[in-house]
């Protein structure tokens, strides 16, 4: 299979063209023939005009690549080694969301060929490829895998506005049904993943490490979510404490905030599906899920409480929120928990205005309801800064005065004023 990818007799696939597809598709065209497959006509355009849907990458990353994106899946037939990497949500109760992931699947098992390969990228619990994805493949191709077709699993760990960390300096994990279709799995990824390849010895292995890295995320942000809360009572600021016991050379500094996107405040929840099918209550991951799913909430409460005690008119209050999307210098919007706070608020009819300079404005309309205002406007009782974007970190204090009444109240979600906020009213988790 290899010597066939890179004499270019056989061509590769990926199918979903996202965060973690187009990267994916577009580095492995440096050096195979490539087949970009999605079904969003609006990202097509975009892709075959060289543009990222997701504003990742720039022009450059699709100069001199051997790709052709397409939505056909005729063009498919031509493929011998897919590579999926569409969504895996959770739906309005929390539970794993497989349609993208089935239907991706059910495309492929229409133009599976005997000695093909499929690898899943996308996040699934521990066991989702054997007991979801191949019946699947095996039904509607006809073919038997491990005989007639080989299944592996990679899971991606892009991590999304971070430029140090990327696909090719960070070891890949790949895991496939059978010892030959490993060593071909880990050759083809070597060839983009100079930092090299860990082979897991099982698929369901592979699948778990990649939900146990997010899912120790989340549970660690839980525990300095709660730590913040309880610390909020005793009037210690959390980032203070932080700071002091970093010191100690086994502390882990995380921090508290926020918890959205598509990974961390989703992944905990495939996990958590899986072990109630095994008749297994999961505590520490269930509860890490609830604490980081009522920080929204907490973080309006607590400024409704704080405009009161100001003695600020809370039916006439305007607050400022500074970012929506999910975290800091990225535009995905997906999860966002700021509208937890504006939803809150506005249960006390606070006016809410909210601004964001990387926030699609059509997309947080469409989502959640909420107009994005291009600047603020007018004066505000208090300025709820909830993302780290570049262009906020550099705010001083007499930015925030010019946004805000008086005695106006500064809400630094993520801490990052702690030093500079000297006069104004200030607060932070
Ligand atoms: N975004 C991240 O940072 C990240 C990191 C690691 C792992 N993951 C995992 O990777 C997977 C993909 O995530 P993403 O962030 O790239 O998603 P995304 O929403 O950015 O992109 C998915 C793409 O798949 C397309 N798609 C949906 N259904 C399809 C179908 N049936 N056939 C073809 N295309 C289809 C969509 O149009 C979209 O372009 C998920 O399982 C996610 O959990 C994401």
């Amino acid at each position: 299979m290899y010597n066939q990818l890179i004499s270019k007799k056989i061509k590769m696939a990926v199918i979903g063209l996202g965060y973690v597809g187009l990267p994916l598709a577009l580095e492995f065209a440096k050096h195979f023939s490539v087949i970009g497959y999605d079904i969003s006509q609006r990202n097509l355009k975009l892709l075959q005009n060289n543009i990222d849907p997701s504003n990742e990458l720039g022009e450059e990353s699709f100069k001199n690549r051997d790709i052709i994106f397409t939505s056909n899946s005729e063009e498919l037939r031509e493929a011998g080694f897919f590579i999926i990497a569409v969504p895996t949500p959770i739906d309005k109760y929390n539970k794993p969301d497989l349609r993208p992931l089935l239907s991706a699947t059910l495309t492929v098992s229409n133009v599976l060929s005997p000695g093909d390969y499929v690898i899943y990228e996308s996040t699934v619990y521990p066991g989702c490829t054997y007991e979801e994805c191949v019946p699947l493949l095996e039904r509607v191709s006809g073919l038997r895998m491990r005989r007639d077709f080989k299944v592996g699993y990679s899971p991606e760990r892009i991590n999304p506005g971070d430029a140090e960390h990327s696909l090719q300096n960070t070891i890949k994990i790949v895991s496939a049904c059978d010892e030959e279709s490993l060593d071909v799995t880990a050759k083809v990824y070597e060839s983009v993943v100079t930092a090299g390849v860990h082979k897991a010895p099982d698929i369901r292995v592979a699948e778990a490490a990649k939900i146990i890295e997010n899912t120790q995320r989340d549970v660690n942000i839980a525990l300095m979510n709660e730590l913040s809360i309880l610390f909020n009572r005793m009037g210690i600021n959390t980032f203070d404490v932080i700071k002091a016991a970093a010191t100690k050379w086994n502390f882990v500094p995380y921090t508290p905030g926020l918890v959205g996107g598509h990974c961390i405040g989703v992944d905990p929840y495939y996990m958590v599906h899986k072990a109630n099918e095994l008749k297994y209550h999961p505590q520490m991951i269930a509860s890490g899920r609830f604490v980081n799913d009522s920080m929204g909430g907490y973080i309006a409460k607590q400024t409704v409480k704080k405009l009161l005690s100001n003695d600020l008119p809370l039916l006439r209050a305007k607050v400022l929120i500074m970012g929506v999307t999910y975290k800091e210098n990225v535009s995905d919007i997906r999860n966002s928990k700021v509208a937890d706070i504006v939803k809150e608020l506005q249960s006390f009819r606070v006016a809410v205005d909210v601004v964001d300079p990387k926030a699609d404005p059509h997309a947080v309309e469409e989502e959640y309801q909420i107009k994005l205002l291009s600047q603020p406007a007018g004066k505000y009782h208090a300025v709820i800064v909830a993302v780290a974007h570049r262009e906020y970190v550099q705010m001083t204090e007499n930015d925030f005065k010019q946004l805000l009444d008086p005695k106006g109240l500064v809400v630094d979600i993520r801490g990052v004023f702690k030093e500079t906020i000297k006069e104004l009213r200030y607060w932070s988790l």
